[in-house]
């Protein structure tokens, strides 16, 4: 399974062995590095970044570092190792061998959950394409860098699959994804958290945190997919989509400790106080966390969704660790708790499992992010300041499924809309708080200097030193 980079598309899925396929790929590759230029990080060509390369697609040790050249980076088709007899382990297929090819009756269902999952990846590159000008270190800028090639590359994965499964139609799609554009009013990204801006370095980190541990948790259905070079290649993917999340709950823990940094060593606690030592008072931090979490719930959909059941019963999409779950995978008469709203009251009730797939996968996921919370608030305490994060109500500010005409508190009271409007500066970021986070935002570049607003890092990259020259430019 080594990577054959002497091809012009680096891959390990013998290319060169499907000449229809190869030359496909290969007229859509210049299409690809065209929206790259015009979408990719902003003044970025011909920069020297310390990245890393996948150089085979084992779980050890699959990652090489060295100085790319950003346009130059080599983009390419990776997919896990096979696992040999693996079987469909969910659905009405349960114990059928896993597909090599596309079912016919599920054609159109899998290029629609393939389209939409692709769409996300060159949306999120859209999304933070001008972060790299106010970076707050070199070492901040060379995260930035690898993960927007290594969202070009999810998005390789997913136009593999669509060229090399779907013929015609695949080759539309292919083409699409580069045609729509994040927060376009004419042609937007499919989600909408995926519409939404990413400003500043707090909205970064935030987004990596919430938004790409959703691409976790959605990579993870899939990868149980009976589909199998849906699932090979989703779990390859899982293995750099770790590193993103790292990034983005490394670098929230580190505005968390400068500013307690600061509000320690000056003895002020309000949030005016905090601002005025240049750094980012808790409660801002908070509004941001809550618009992050909620726009990234509703990419699960619809708490009861009809979609969702079918993507498990065909067999196409499972659950979070789907294998490990001691049930009969089929969900048959299975009940799941929803939340639901009954007047003005939240309440749980029970609902058919299998059309409640949607609300399952939310509720893993917030299971995740409350574990990052609480590892934020072991910084904040450890600092000895009294303030405590804290995720919003999953009701809150929800756009999609039940709660999306309700109003609900972040501690989920539901509440009338003279009181949301009242109090939703106090809840989610205003402009002003924005504009507060915009004067912090400046351009540092010199090897081993942090912006005041951001503690250095524990540690570097690949062993590197934290004051290592992780970006050269030219
Ligand atoms: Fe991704
Ligand atoms: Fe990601």
């Amino acid at each position: 399974m080594t990577i054959d980079y002497s091809e012009r598309i680096p891959n390990n899925v013998d290319l060169a062995g499907n000449k229809t396929l190869q030359r496909a790929l290969e007229h859509w590759q210049p299409r690809f590095l065209d929206w790259w230029r015009a979408m990719g990080p902003e003044g970025s060509t011909a920069f020297d970044v310390y990245l890393r390369t996948a150089v085979s697609a084992e779980s050890d040790g699959w990652a090489h570092f060295d100085y790319v050249r950003m346009p130059e980076y080599r983009w390419g088709i990776f997919l896990s190792p096979p696992e040999p007899g693996r079987l469909i382990s969910f659905g009405a297929h349960k114990g059928e061998p896993a597909w090599q090819e596309v079912p016919g009756e599920y054609r159109s269902t899998l290029r629609r959950i393939i389209v939409t999952q692709g769409d996300t990846e060159p949306a999120s590159v859209e999304q933070q394409r001008l972060l790299g000008l106010t970076c707050p270190s070199l070492y901040d800028l060379r995260n930035l860098f690898q993960v927007n090639v290594e969202e070009g590359r999810h998005l390789w994965a997913m136009v593999y699959l669509l060229h090399a499964y779907f013929g015609r139609d695949g080759r539309e799609e292919a083409e699409a994804l580069l045609e729509r554009r994040s927060g376009d009013a004419d042609n937007p990204r499919i989600l909408g958290a995926f519409n939404e801006r990413t400003p500043d370095w707090l909205a970064f980190f935030l987004f990596a945190f919430f938004t790409d541990r959703d691409g976790k948790f959605q990579l993870a259905a899939l990868t149980e997919s009976g589909f199998d070079p849906l699932s090979r290649t989703c779990r390859f993917m899982l293995a750099e989509e770790a590193h993103h999340m790292f990034v983005g709950e490394s670098g929230v823990g580190r505005i968390i400790q400068r500013t307690c940094q600061a509000m320690k060593e000056h003895r002020v606690e309000e949030p005016a106080k905090v601002r005025a030592l240049g750094v980012i008072d808790l409660p801002t931090l908070q509004r941001y966390l809550n618009f992050h979490f909620s726009v990234t719930l509703d990419l699960y959909g619809a708490e009861i969704s009809s979609n969702a059941a079918n993507f498990h019963t065909q067999g196409l999409k499972g659950r979070f660790e789907e294998t490990k779950i001691d049930d009969d995978h089929v969900l048959a008469g299975a009940q799941y708790p929803i939340l639901d709203l009954a007047g003005d009251a939240l309440v749980i009730k029970s609902a058919s499992a299998v059309q409640a797939l949607n609300e399952r996968l939310r509720d893993d996921y917030i299971k995740e992010c409350a574990a990052g919370v609480a590892r934020w608030n072991r910084i904040i305490q450890k600092a000895g300041i009294g303030f405590e994060l804290a995720l919003p109500h999953k009701a809150f500010h929800r756009r999609i499924g039940t709660f999306a005409d309700a109003h609900v508190s972040p501690e989920g009271r539901v509440v009338p809309e003279s009181e949301w409007t009242h109090h939703s500066r106090e809840w989610l970021p205003s402009q002003a708080d924005r504009d507060f986070v915009a004067t912090l935002m400046g351009r540092v570049t010199e090897p081993g200097k942090y912006a005041n607003w951001i503690s250095p890092p524990a540690r570097g990259i690949d062993n590197k030193p934290t004051d290592f020259e992780y970006v050269r430019f030219a």
